[in-house]
């Protein structure tokens, strides 16, 4: 399903971004070929992917 319109990006695309290290809207944005930045619209679904799935992410905890 499409999450951000204007940049064609999908809720797996976020998911993957978000499985791959990013956890702002910051770096969706830049791993995600630039999804929330043109009309914006689409922040507060990536934010809620990105709170459900930050949820499941593994801790790595520093030797
Ligand atoms: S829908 Fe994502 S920037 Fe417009």
């Amino acid at each position: 399903m499409y999450v951000c319109i204007c940049k064609a990006v999908t809720d797996t695309q976020i998911k993957n971004a978000i499985s791959n290290g990013a956890c702002t809207l910051k770096q969706l944005h830049q791993s995600c070929s630039g999804a929330g930045s043109v009309c914006g619209k689409c922040r507060n679904h990536m934010q809620q992917l990105l709170d459900q799935n930050l949820d499941h992410q593994p801790i790595i905890k520093a030797a």
